[in-house]
């Protein structure tokens, strides 16, 4: 028997493109698992009237790992469009199925590393006051609540006085976030805590990103950063991320399911975020030596230059870009595997 079971999620578009890409990089390091896939996305929401079925919530709280690529997620009027036409008009609302996972097991924290390779083309630079450039080591790690919040999935416009009242009369709805950082401090005097206002970060950000190494935020923030970093090492075709709860953990790039791309036939798009993501759950799981393998092999062809996906070379991501030279994904995770050999 294998001695980890992961449930894999491709869900949609690119997503069916990088996760078994990912697979094969696990398999490579000898990861010890057993995969069993799981539905999720647009299809089961146009042919079952619910974006994330009750079978796999179930393969996810029995087996508490799973490896998620990405959703096509879209606005419940279009959503109801699509279903298919005998759902329709049956009250079927459309949640987005990443959210609700998020808040039906608890993954309140969503882990996001930002961290530049050398070499990466991609990466930050900042000229200097005599004429000449700087590029910082950026290792930044956000940390996004997960679960609450403006990205909760409930919109108000003037809540009225008695939601208002609760909300406020809510022992842990301001404040608790900082004023918890603080109590923690006292125990580490060699590490500078502050808080910031989101407008003001995101201005420093771009000046003195490397001064950033561990950012904790409210989720919609948390997302915005966690993005706006990305934009500073690469990327969305670099940038992982781990929802972690108290039982279950599922792992998955910060990327969406690219439409655009999804289509194209070799697949171009960038597997790292990807690998990146697989790579956080072997750590999760204490495989850290496996982990750091990975990310080794990513930086070795990253700092090599010679394999490049289209993001990594600037070109628009259509079908000429391999024509124009870009490595497709598959050829990617190839040479992070002669890495791995
Ligand atoms: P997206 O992340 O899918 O793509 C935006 C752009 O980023 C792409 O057009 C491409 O230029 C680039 N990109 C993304 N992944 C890349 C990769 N691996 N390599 C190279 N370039 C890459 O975001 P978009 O277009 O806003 O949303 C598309 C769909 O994905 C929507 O339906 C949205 O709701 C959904 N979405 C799902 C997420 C999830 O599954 N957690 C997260 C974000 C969006
Ligand atoms: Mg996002």
């Amino acid at each position: 028997m294998a001695k980890h079971t992961v449930i894999t999620m491709p869900g949609d578009g690119i997503g069916n493109q990088v996760l078994p890409e990912a697979l094969r990089v696990l398999k490579t390091v000898g990861f010890d698992a057993e995969y069993i896939h799981a539905d999720i996305g647009w299809e089961c929401w146009r042919n079952e009237g619910n974006a994330l079925p009750d079978r796999t919530i179930d393969l996810l709280a029995k087996h508490t790992l799973g490896l998620f690529g990405a959703i096509t997620s879209k606005p419940n009027k279009e959503a109801q469009a699509e279903l298919k036409p005998e759902l329709r008009g049956k009250s079927y609302v459309y949640y987005s199925p990443i959210v609700t996972m998020r808040q039906k097991f608890s993954l309140d924290i969503c882990m996001r590393p930002c961290v530049a390779f050398e070499g990466n083309p991609l990466n930050y630079i900042r000229k200097r006051t005599d004429g000449k450039f700087d590029e910082p080591k950026i290792d930044t790690t956000v940390f996004r609540q997960n679960t609450e919040g403006m990205y909760a999935g409930i919109e108000w416009t003037n809540p009225p006085e008695n939601v208002r009242g609760a909300l406020a009369s809510h022992a842990k709805f301001s404040g608790m976030m900082e004023e918890t950082a603080k109590e923690v401090a006292k125990n580490y005097p060699g590490i500078a805590l502050w808080s910031t206002n989101i407008d003001a970060q995101l201005m420093w950000l771009n000046k003195n990103p490397e001064d950033y190494n561990v950012i904790v935020a409210s989720n919609l923030f948390g997302d915005i950063l966690s993005d706006a970093f990305a934009g500073l090492v690469g990327g969305l075709g670099f940038a992982a991320s781990g929802n972690i709860g108290d039982e279950v953990a599922v792992f998955e790039p910060t990327h969406g399911s690219a439409p655009k791309y999804a289509e194209l036939n070799p697949p171009i798009v960038n597997p790292i975020a990807m690998i990146l993501s697989a790579a956080m759950m072997l750590d999760h799981v204490g495989e850290n030596m496996k982990a750091e393998q990975i990310r080794k092999a990513i930086a070795a062809v990253v700092r090599q230059g010679k394999v490049r996906t289209y993001d990594m070379m600037r070109l628009s991501g259509g079908s000429k870009a391999i024509s124009q030279g870009a490595a497709s994904t598959v050829q990617m995770t190839d040479a992070i595997l002669e890495q791995l050999r």
